[in-house]
């Protein structure tokens, strides 16, 4: 019986999914996030965008999770995470016909918001831990791989994206208050004068405890402003702290790693010298580091998921936050970076250290969001056959040219 409901009820979510792949996200602006949380805006607003909103986003990336290899599918971990987003895309259609004006509906549809991004705390790693039982037992051949990676990049991207609405939202409704005793400028976890240096700082000091844990030492930071538009003011961008926190403070570790590891014993380490310069379009933030850097053939690797140089930290263990093993630092902080239209880049000088970039739109109005779709382009992505390279691979063996006389 439980399983002819559980069966039914899986039915009629696929229908929904199916419903509500046929729309795009709606992108949003950093500027309409803004208005969501200004005066004038209201928890019903919020509430009636988000019912549709977020099984829009959540349906087109269950969409693309089908589409992964079936092998990769059944494991435990990814049926762990599919359920979750099964569950939640029906929470939410839960409130598809309710009476927006009524206030218990309101609050209702709040605390639902808190469970499902409860739900979802966890789905970075345990996707992640699909991918390696998969690639233990199956192993991989580059195109898929490749796939895997296209898939991951698009749907941790629409995490962020989800999860950046459901915080919009408990941090403007969920409490009693709409003002962040912590932060009171702050709309939700947006700052219209996010402090640059602030946050670089901040995640400086945290990525040297860690690095001191380690190495019983760390470099120093040296840290230069450019201010082009208002020279001579501290930079300040509408922004999310906590992602540029996210990405300064994985660059930070990297830099840090390298560093001691090149330095080893020595009793003085070059320091880390972050850069950052605000011009008309591009607020950008340069890490650069003297640990010996990495050759432009791995530069590629370095972004994928789950490669890391660093022992693998064990999941369970209390013994604090590891420095770096999981390998996913740069690819998620890329994503961070391109969620608002930026990058995040490396460069690197082998033999002597490396640059990591990030890029960031300096005007709100070009911050918006960046979301994957579901159609028949990213659904060709994971069904065409991939054709030999179309570039030469260089052999080995030098040709015998005398056989490719010209005429
Ligand atoms: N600044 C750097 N200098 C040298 N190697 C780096 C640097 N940043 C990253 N790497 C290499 O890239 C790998 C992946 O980095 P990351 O995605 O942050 O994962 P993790 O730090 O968990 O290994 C690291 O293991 C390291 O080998
Ligand atoms: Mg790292």
């Amino acid at each position: 019986m439980r399983v002819l409901r559980a069966l039914l009820s899986s039915a009629s979510v696929g229908k929904q999914v199916d419903f509500y792949s046929r729309f795009s996200p709606s992108p949003l602006s950093m500027k309409q996030f803004l208005d969501f949380g200004s005066e004038n805006a209201c928890e019903k607003t919020s509430f009636m965008f988000l019912r549709h909103e977020l099984p829009v986003r959540l349906a087109n990336i269950m969409k693309e999770i089908n589409l992964l290899p079936d092998n990769l599918l059944s494991t435990p971990s990814v049926r762990l995470v599919q359920s979750w987003y099964m569950q939640s895309l029906e929470e939410i259609l839960d409130f598809k016909e309710k009476d927006a004006e009524n206030e218990k509906a309101n609050s209702d549809f709040t605390d639902a918001v808190i469970k499902v991004r409860n739900r979802h705390n966890d789905v970075v790693p345990t996707m992640a831990q699909g991918v390696v039982e998969y690639k233990e037992a199956y192993g991989t051949d580059p195109v898929t791989s490749q796939n895997i990676q296209y898939f991951l990049d698009r749907f941790y991207m629409s995490r962020i994206s989800i999860r950046m609405l459901l915080n919009q939202h408990t941090l403007l409704f969920g409490g009693k208050v709409k003002i962040n005793p912590a932060h009171p400028k702050q709309i939700g976890s947006i700052d219209p004068c996010c402090s640059v240096t602030e946050v670089i700082k901040d995640a400086y000091i945290n990525a040297r405890n860690l690095c001191d844990r380690y190495y019983m030492n760390s470099p120093e930071l040296i840290l230069d402003e450019f201010n082009v538009k208002e020279k001579g003011k501290p930079i300040t961008v509408v922004y999310v702290p906590s992602h540029l926190y996210h990405m300064v403070f994985e660059l930070f570790k990297n830099a840090m790693r390298a560093t001691m590891e090149l330095y080893g014993d020595a009793l003085d380490y070059p320091p880390v010298h972050v850069q950052i310069a605000l011009g008309n379009e591009d607020l950008t933030v340069k890490v650069s580091d003297r640990g010996g850097g990495v050759p432009l053939r791995k530069i590629e690797r370095l972004f994928t998921y789950t490669y890391s140089t660093a022992p693998r930290p064990r999941m369970e263990t209390s013994s604090g936050t590891p420095l770096a093993g999981y390998g996913y630092g740069l690819p998620i902080s890329r994503l961070y970076a391109r969620y608002f239209q930026g990058d995040l880049k490396l460069y690197s000088l082998e033999g002597y250290g490396t640059d990591a970039i990030i890029y960031i739109r300096a005007l709100s109005t070009e911050s918006i969001e960046r979301l994957p779709v579901y159609n028949k382009s990213a659904w060709k992505h994971y069904r065409t056959i991939h054709e030999a390279d179309d570039w030469c691979v260089p052999s080995k063996e030098p040709k015998d040219m005398t056989t490719y006389r010209s005429f």
